[in-house]
């Protein structure tokens, strides 16, 4: 039997982790599983019920009693992750800009943490799954086949998330986005709990003037060289 591996990638705002997740997934038909989706969701159902970001207790209760479902399809030949929140379709107002801070500031929050890392544990446990995240490869999937750390310069990522955000509709100014990625980065790398780091059986990947299609295929020989050996 081919053995289907356990991909785990991690990365800041803006190193390309969802587009590249996504695409990967999609070549080697493995199933993309979006963590950080999960975090928006439970910001977003917050900010709905007007409960604070910070409130631990009343979120680690959103976390464990909401549906989370996320389901890929592919739409127009792209990979497409939708997520559903209690049954809706949340895929869009989850990438609102405030949502990825509420989620950032949510993630911090250990009992939503150990609500929702058994979800996704169980989401891989199948194998043949590419999972993107923060702490994907460090608490997660500590034993997944392919760990990869990927990285871009602030600028970079600053650039991108910009775009990504304009390009949606959203009118916001460059500094903004600056202050978003800077604070983000800061959260959720110093947060006590499960903060990003790169571990040491990590490959890092800078995207840092590397086109989309040459990352993925720098994964996928990663990911071929790890079937080769098994
Ligand atoms: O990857 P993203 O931008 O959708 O993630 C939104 C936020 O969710 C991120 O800033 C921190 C949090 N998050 C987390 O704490 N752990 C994860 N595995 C994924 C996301």
């Amino acid at each position: 039997m081919i053995k289907r591996l356990t991909i785990a990638i991690d990365g800041p705002v803006g190193s390309g982790k969802s587009t590249i997740a996504k695409l990967v997934a999609k070549k080697l038909g493995y199933l993309y599983i979006d963590t950080g989706a999960m975090y928006r969701c439970v910001a977003l159902k917050a900010k709905k019920e007007d409960i604070p970001w910070t409130d631990e207790e009343r979120l680690t209760d959103i976390a464990r009693n909401s549906s989370i479902k996320l389901e890929n399809t592919v739409e127009d030949g792209e990979p497409k992750c939708l997520v559903y929140l209690d049954g809706e379709d949340v895929s869009a107002a989850i990438r609102e800009q405030d949502i990825g801070q509420g989620a950032s500031v949510v993630g911090k929050i250990s009992g939503v943490r150990r609500a929702l890392v058994p979800l996704q544990r169980e989401m891989a446990a199948a194998g043949g799954t590419v999972m993107e995240g923060r702490d994907i490869g460090s608490v997660v999937l500590p034993s997944a086949d392919l760990k990869i750390f990927l990285n871009a310069s602030v600028q970079e990522r600053t650039r991108r998330r910009h775009l990504e955000l304009t390009e949606k509709g959203e009118m916001i100014s460059i500094e903004e986005v600056i202050r978003e990625v800077t604070a983000r980065d800061e959260q959720d790398s110093t947060r006590a709990d499960s903060p990003l780091v790169k571990t040491n059986d990590a490959v890092e990947v800078d995207t840092t003037g590397m086109s989309i299609p040459e990352v993925v295929e720098k994964i996928i020989s990663l990911a071929h060289e790890r079937l080769d050996k098994s």
